[in-house]
């Protein structure tokens, strides 16, 4: 068993945050750690019970920097307008320091220990809300509790979709089956510099809750 920080529940909600420039490229990540939390992320829930995700971690060094390319490529895309960036890219606040840290994330692409494909069985083009609701419900989970588990064994990661605009050519790279799959993102994997992360400043729920209508 891996050694732990021994958070509470309540801290590990609170305190998981996208890491960038946190992430300690230079110290190893076993592959005894990330099985460990994959375990403990196959526990969430999905549909029927199916299964029918398939996850793979990215640790030759080689294909991290072909992955890595790819997350480059998507970026490209991006920013030079070939595809429109998502509404939540833009005009959000604390945009400056958040694409600050992209920008050093971005510099230490190579040298990510490792980086974990969750693969979502099925497209969702063409299928209708309820269809959808249930794939991405069966998967997003799993991909947070793999978060979470990394945060309590001092090791951190990124919510990172951008790369998903070039997952057919990372489905080529790795072999998976054009088709078959949806990519939901390449989530770094490395320890963390520092354990202490304190919590986002998000809207407060008196501005989001509402009671019984809208
Ligand atoms: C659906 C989703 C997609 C995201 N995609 C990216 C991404 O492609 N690149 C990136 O650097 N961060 C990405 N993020 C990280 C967010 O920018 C980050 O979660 C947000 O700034 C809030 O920070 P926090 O998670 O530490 O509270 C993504 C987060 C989510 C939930």
């Amino acid at each position: 068993m891996t050694a732990k920080l021994n958070l509470s529940v309540d801290e590990v909600l609170t305190t998981t945050r996208a890491v960038r420039r946190r992430l300690d490229v230079a110290r190893p990540v076993p592959r005894a750690v990330i099985e460990e939390c994959l375990d403990l992320a196959l526990q969430a829930p999905n549909g029927s019970n199916r299964n029918d995700w398939h996850w793979i971690v990215v640790d030759d060094r080689a294909t991290v920097r072909a992955i890595a390319a790819e997350y480059r490529a998507a970026l490209g895309l991006l920013q030079s307008g070939a595809m429109p960036s998502p509404r939540y890219l833009t005009g959000a606040k604390g945009e400056d320091r958040m694409v600050a840290a992209a920008q050093e994330f971005h510099e230490k692409l190579d040298d990510i220990p490792a980086f974990l494909l969750p693969l979502m069985a099925g497209k969702v083009e063409g299928r209708d809300a309820f269809e959808q609701a249930a794939m991405w419900g069966s998967i997003v989970q799993a991909a947070w509790s793999f978060m979470l588990a990394l945060r309590e064994r001092g090791l951190g990661s990124l919510w990172a979709t951008v790369s998903t605009r070039r997952a057919p050519e990372i489905f080529d790279l790795l072999g998976v089956p054009q088709g078959a799959y949806t990519l939901i993102g390449t989530f770094p994997i490395a320890y963390t510099i520092g354990t202490d992360f304190k919590r986002a400043p998000r809207a407060p729920v008196s501005e989001v809750l509402t009671y019984n209508r809208y």
